[in-house]
């Protein structure tokens, strides 16, 4: 990440135009204060973002890992082991850019919990470290530059799998006429969760248009010239023109510079100001029904926003291609960065455990509520008693088309 600010940019960025897979500006709606509970005790939130336990996910990641070097293929293969284990479908994307220091491959990390769904919400960080030349620099882990981001990212997905399994069944249900007459509205069960840990997000000497970001601009660029066949639930939302993989991404959320005490975030994007207010209030609800400690953790992790606040500026960061090309963007970065930004002090001392176990289940709550999930304590998880099916029976909803 560099911080860029550059201003005026929201002029060419306000007349592109909107992503097709945009449903617009919606409440969803909201947990309960004890399904927020059951939320944030389904797994231990600090359980992987605690370095010092050799299990956890950050333990693994936690290490120097620039682009093109063994230790980053050890950290990818493990990200892709682990959301393997969950059966996600995993897309590596390689390919080979020239850097100051010549060609130099790279692969973007993408998984997908159901690569047939008609929309995604993107979760996102980059996983490379930054390279340094020498010793001690080149022992540089990104503790918040972005390891504590990336294993967020595994145990969030961990933990939303069972969940996204019950909302496929409970759609299922309610397409044969058996489910509640309040549940999941259709648009919300077409949305499936995408991980996408990009590769090359650092510069090799100083951040440059070419020398930064490249597997964002990689993959931003091949998923804007793909075309997807036709898609039966697609045309739903988007008649106009043909759907590429940038246009299925509903929003793309990019974490970064997390994991420091006393983060401060803000919104910087107009068309995504109510995105990041649904962001805020699952804060602010989880802090008012005592689940997050307000006491340990100091003020909220957001800037207040007034509704006529137009930021002028925006961070260089891996959204950048995807922004410029129309996807409508969540940047979660942390504004000022953390004091050990590009130091060696970048590393597990820089992280506050309550402070990423918050941000966990801030986000826990975030895409459960976004994703239309319903956690479960845990007593009443176990295999549903669903009447079993007959799959030839015509889906409800390809009858309506
Ligand atoms: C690879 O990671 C290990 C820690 O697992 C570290 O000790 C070693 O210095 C790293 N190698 C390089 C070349 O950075
Ligand atoms: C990329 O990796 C392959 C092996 O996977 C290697 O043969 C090739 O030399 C590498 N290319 C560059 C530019 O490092
Ligand atoms: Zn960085």
């Amino acid at each position: 990440m560099f911080p860029w600010l550059l201003a005026g940019a929201l002029l060419s960025y306000a007349v592109l135009p909107h992503c097709a897979a945009s449903l617009g500006e919606r409440a969803f709606p909201e947990l309960s204060s004890s399904a927020l509970a059951d939320l944030a005790n389904l797994r231990e939130p600090s359980r992987n973002l605690d370095s010092s336990d050799p299990y956890s996910h950050l333990h693994k990641i936690l290490i120097p890992r620039p682009a093109d070097t063994e230790n980053h293929t050890l950290v990818r293969n493990y990200l892709v082991s682990t959301l393997r284990k969950l059966n996600w479908h995993i897309e590596e994307d390689s390919f080979v850019d020239m850097t100051p220091y010549g060609p130099k491959n790279f692969t973007n990390v993408i998984a997908t919990k159901d690569p047939d769904a008609p929309r995604r919400v993107v979760l996102s960080a980059h996983f490379d470290s930054k390279f340094f030349p020498s010793y001690p620099e080149n022992q540089f882990v990104g503790a918040t530059d972005s390891a504590a981001s990336c294993a967020m990212m595994l145990d969030i997905a961990e933990t939303l799998d069972p969940l996204l399994d019950a909302r496929a069944r409970r759609v299922e249900q309610a397409e044969l006429g058996l489910g509640d007459d309040d549940d999941i509205d259709e648009y919300t069960a077409e949305t499936t969760l995408q991980l996408i840990f990009f590769d090359g997000e650092e510069a090799f000497i100083d951040w440059t248009a070419t020398d930064s970001i490249y597997g964002a601009r990689h993959l931003a660029e091949t998923w804007a010239s793909t075309y997807l066949p036709p898609h039966p639930k697609r045309r739903l939302i988007s008649a106009a023109s043909p759907s590429t993989p940038l246009s299925t991404i509903e929003h793309l959320i990019l974490l970064d510079l997390i994991g420091a005490p006393h983060p401060r975030v803000r919104s910087y994007f107009p068309d995504t100001a109510w995105l990041f207010d649904t962001l805020v209030s699952a804060e602010t609800r989880l802090r008012a029904a005592g689940i997050l400690d307000a006491d340990a953790l100091g003020r909220s992790f957001f800037y207040s926003r007034s509704a006529g606040d137009v930021s002028l500026s925006y961070m260089g960061d891996d959204h950048l291609p995807f922004l410029h090309r129309g996807v409508s963007v969540l940047h979660v970065i942390t504004e000022p960065f953390p004091h050990v930004w590009h130091t060696l002090g970048d590393d597990a001392t820089a992280l506050d455990l309550p402070t990423l176990s918050a941000w966990n289940v801030i986000l826990r709550v975030f895409f459960a509520e976004y994703l239309g999930l319903r956690p479960e304590p845990s007593s009443k998880r176990g295999e549903p008693s669903s009447p079993t099916h007959n799959p030839a029976q015509v889906r409800k909803s390809d009858n309506e088309l």
